[in-house]
This record gives structure tokens, C-alpha cells and sequence, in this order.
């Protein structure tokens, strides 16, 4: 099963309007340059960036996403966006539970199921993230809080959808720290969601849903991390932020991809 990788930019709350254009040029000229091979290149910008990105990032080949995204079509929720807004704005894709929505702002499996779902139902391809902490982790229990996450988060949903989803493998611990999972820690990881995709969705959904990895990806690390198996891409904060090195990353996680 050959997978379509997915190099993914998540910045997070950086970067106004204008300095999303010039990246957004810059980022598409450097794709033209890729040869061959189908990758899916991802920037994540502010809300209010998403227009200008998704124009800018016409014909190039490059995907935009939304940050997160309310569940709810419309209504008094004042500060939220749904997703019929994100897909008009020209994003094709939006990441839901990042662990920075789940601790600071709240976001429980709960919420991440009905924001997947709404997500699905406009026709955005979700970047679904999981993880465990550093406190998880340390008790062992990172098989069960993936487990968790996916069981309750994934709730509801087809096997063709979550085949079509992304599924973000980010270690809380790993998330701007500067210490990134070990290749051996990814692929334990890794192969454990891609089992439980399998064992409750399906093998074929198991074998077609992409999985990346973040925390801490940077150009020295990204090539060890896509070399696996199980590892379709990455999920970049900081070092997405200057074009040369997302670019950079881009390439050398193509490279490392198995053949
Ligand atoms: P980081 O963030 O690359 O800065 O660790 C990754 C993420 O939060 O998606």
C-alpha cells in the first residue's frame, strides 16, 4: 500500500497576513521545484490568514488548513468558526485536538468527535491529533491513552472516513521542547495506532489512513523519523516557521520515504 505523504506546517499563533503571502510565494516556487513523486505539502496559518493563503496557494500544489474548527453549523458562539467558513475560505484541511487546544483551551475526545465529524461533513480532510504526556508516558500508559483518544475522538465515524483522515502522533512531551521521539519511540507508536486502526476500522482503512508524526521535526531529524514504515509525514510547529527549513524538511522527509 503506497501512501501519499504529508509534510504538514503547523504555525500556530505566528504570522500576520502579510508575511503569510511572502512565505506562501516563496513555499510555492520551492515545490515547483519537486520532482516527481505525489506529496501533499500543508501550511496551517491564523484564521485570518486562510484567504490570502489559499489564493496565494493556487496552482502550486500546496494545501492549506485551518488550526481548529468548531462543531456547530452556526449560532450565537462567539469567537468560533465553523467549518463551512474554513472549506469558503479555501482551506482543504483542518487539524483538530491539537494537544495545545486539548490543555489550554479544553478540547475533550468528546469535542474532537463532533469537530471530526464536522470536519468530514464539509468536506475538509481533518489532521487528527493524538498524544500522550510526559506523565502518561512515564506510567506506561501510552498505549492506553492512544487508545483512548482514537476509541472516543474517532467515535462515529465510517471506516471509509477515517481512511481518509489524518492522524497527527504527537508526544506532548516532544511538542516545542526540542526532544523529539526516538525513531524506536515513533515506530512503537506509530505501529500501535495503525494495529488499532486495523483491529476497529478495518485493515484496508488501517493500510490507506495516513499517519505523521510531531514534535520537535527539524531538518536533521525528519529524514530517521520518515524513514518508517508507519510514518507517512510530519506535523511541523517551530521549525515550519522560516520557509528555507520547512522546505528543507519537506525534502528530506520525501528522500527518506521507503521505496
Ligand atoms: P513543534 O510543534 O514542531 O514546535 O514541536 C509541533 C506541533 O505542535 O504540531
Amino acid at each position: 500500500m503506497t501512501r501519499v505523504p504529508v509534510l504538514a506546517a503547523n504555525w500556530k499563533m505566528f504570522k500576520t497576513t502579510h508575511e503569510t503571502l511572502a512565505y506562501m510565494r516563496e513555499l510555492g516556487v520551492l515545490v515547483k521545484t519537486l520532482d516527481g513523486g505525489e506529496v501533499e505539502v500543508v501550511v496551517a496559518p491564523p484564521f485570518p490568514s486562510l484567504v490570502t493563503a489559499a489564493e496565494a496557494a493556487r496552482n502550486t500544489g500546496v494545501g492549506v488548513a485551518a488550526q481548529n474548527v468548531y462543531f456547530e453549523r452556526e449560532g450565537a458562539f462567539t469567537g468560533e468558526v465553523s467549518a463551512a467558513m474554513i472549506k469558503e475560505a479555501g482551506a482543504g484541511y483542518v487539524i483538530v485536538g491539537h494537544s495545545e487546544r486539548r490543555r489550554l483551551f479544553g478540547d475533550t475526545d468528546q469535542a474532537v468527535s463532533r469537530k471530526l465529524r464536522a470536519a468530514i461533513s464539509a468536506e475538509l480532510v481533518p489532521i487528527a491529533c493524538i498524544g500522550e504526556t510526559l506523565e502518561e508516558r512515564e506510567a506506561g500508559k501510552t498505549d492506553d491513552v492512544l487508545d483512548r483518544q482514537i476509541r472516543d475522538g474517532f467515535a462515529g465515524l465510517a471506516p471509509a472516513e477515517v481512511a481518509a483522515l489524518i492522524v497527527a502522533y504527537e508526544p506532548v512531551w516532544a511538542i516545542g521542547t526540542g526532544k523529539n521521539a526516538t525513531p524506536a519511540e515513533a515506530a512503537d507508536a506509530h505501529h500501535h495506532i495503525r494495529t488499532r486502526l486495523g483491529e476497529w476500522f478495518g485493515r484496508e482503512t488501517a493500510d490507506q489512513c495516513r499517519i505523521l508524526y510531531g514534535g520537535s521535526v527539524k531538518p536533521d531529524n525528519v529524514a530517521a523519523l520518515t524513514a518508517l514504515p508507519d510514518v507517512d509525514g510530519a506535523l511541523v510547529g517551530g521549525a515550519s516557521l522560516d520557509v528555507a527549513s520547512f522546505f528543507k524538511i519537506v525534502t528530506g522527509g520525501l528522500a527518506a520515504r521507503p521505496k
